[in-house]
């Protein structure tokens, strides 16, 4: 819930703006009030008029409007707020907010406030993966900017890929993660999760049987208590948790770029099923029956992204958190296991098929600690997820 909460809502100068008139809805339903900020750009998308009437209060357009001055001045505006909220947030406000620029009403204000700030990237994909980008929003996520999104999908621009602005439910729920008291608060957490998928040739692939319900239920958890949470997934079967960033791979490759990319973060969690081989060189082109005989595939070991986070010199999240899945002497292999990945807790569990655990709704783990084993009874992923998520909060410190 966002009750008693005041959002103050810069809308910038993209074709997903008109999304922000749901969004208003949807906080305003959740109990916020909206303060609206037009940029000039954002004009030529939604009318004020229309962003006045949903959020049923004045909308600020201009810095140097002498009556709102003389009823609010700037600064004063940027404070009133519990968070400001930016969305959509352009390649150009972005690039803006890094540099520090004030020329006009909503980037004066995002200089002038002390409130929290969470941005909502909305761009044409290869806006949103050019280096200036990927720059700016680093500088912007060491300044302790939240960042919600973007999506991947179609774009309004005819093009596919990454840049789509978050649906105004998933900026909610990320809201009322930043909003909320919990005891994660003010903590980054990365979770992996899913399979990864390693290419024989273009049509085909090497795979594992993980749906990544596990890997989902701890993100959506960590979320829940206010966790700002970095999920890094691989082609999963269970849908993405929502009003979290997520990012998506394919091999085990990118996924060891994905989660460097995401550091310095409180706490990770690696749930993902990492294909332990990739093919060494992946053809080209289809490879085709019977020509050359049975095709002999050649194998390259993959980087252990666990071990290699749990042995950072600098980074290293104070708390690395990985998954043993065994199916035979689950507690020898997997206290061996936490031994030489280095990480600080194990969560073990027998993935024999019989067990119905992978793919299926429920576990059976066990967590491995320095202080020794703890067998948990077998209950729902979310159950495990719940209680995995309420034992970080205990091991980090609170952060204001
Ligand atoms: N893991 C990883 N990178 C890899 C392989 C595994 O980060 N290349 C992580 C998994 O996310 C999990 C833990 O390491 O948290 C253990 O994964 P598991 O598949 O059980 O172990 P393996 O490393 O594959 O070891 P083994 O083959 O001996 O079971």
């Amino acid at each position: 819930m966002l009750a008693g909460k005041r959002i103050l809502l810069i809308i910038g100068g993209g074709i997903a703006a008109f999304k922000c008139l749901d969004l208003i809805r949807r906080m305003r339903e959740r109990g916020a009030a909206v303060t609206p900020v037009l940029t000039g750009a954002a004009q030529e998308f939604v009318t004020p008029l229309s962003v006045s009437a949903l959020a049923g209060e004045k909308v600020y357009t201009d810095l140097f409007d002498l009556t709102d001055e003389a009823e609010m001045g700037h600064i004063q505006l940027s404070r009133v707020a519990d968070m400001v909220l930016v969305a959509p947030a352009t390649a150009d406000l972005m690039a803006k907010m890094a540099g520090g620029h004030a020329d006009d009403l909503a980037t004066t204000l995002l200089m002038a406030t002390d409130t929290p700030v969470m941005i909502a990237p909305a761009m044409n994909v290869r806006m949103w993966e050019n280096a200036a980008t990927g720059r700016n929003l680093h500088s912007l996520q060491g300044d302790g900017v939240l960042v919600v999104g973007p999506n991947a999908g179609d774009m309004a621009c005819g093009e596919f890929g990454p840049g789509r602005m978050s649906e105004p439910l998933e900026i909610v729920a990320a809201l009322e993660a930043a909003l909320s008291d919990g005891p994660l608060k003010g903590h980054r957490v990365l979770v992996t999760s899913g399979p990864t998928h390693e290419p024989i040739d273009p049509v085909r692939y090497i795979a594992n049987r993980s749906s990544g319900a596990q890997g989902s239920a701890i993100a959506a958890a960590l979320r829940d208590l206010g966790a700002e949470v970095v999920f890094v997934t691989g082609p999963a079967t269970s849908p993405r948790p929502e009003g979290i960033e997520v990012i998506e791979v394919e091999t085990a490759i990118e996924m060891r770029a994905a989660v460097m990319g995401a550091l310095p973060v409180s706490a990770g969690v690696f749930a993902a099923a990492v294909a332990d081989w990739r093919v060494t060189s992946a053809s080209d082109s289809k490879i085709k029956k019977g020509k050359d005989g049975l095709p002999v595939l050649d194998f390259t070991e993959n980087p252990d992204i666990l071990a290699e986070i749990s042995s950072l010199p600098e980074d290293r999240p104070a708390l690395v958190v990985g998954f043993a899945a065994e199916t035979d002497d689950v507690l020898a292999h997997a206290t061996a296991k936490r031994a030489r990945k280095g990480c600080d807790w194990i969560l073990a569990n027998d993935v024999s098929p019989a067990t119905g655990i992978m793919g299926g709704a429920e576990n059976a783990v066990v967590l491995i600690s320095e202080t020794g084993a703890e067998p948990w009874d077998r209950m729902s992923k979310t159950e495990v997820a719940r209680r995995l998520a309420a034992r970080i909060a205990d091991a980090l410190a609170p952060r204001g």
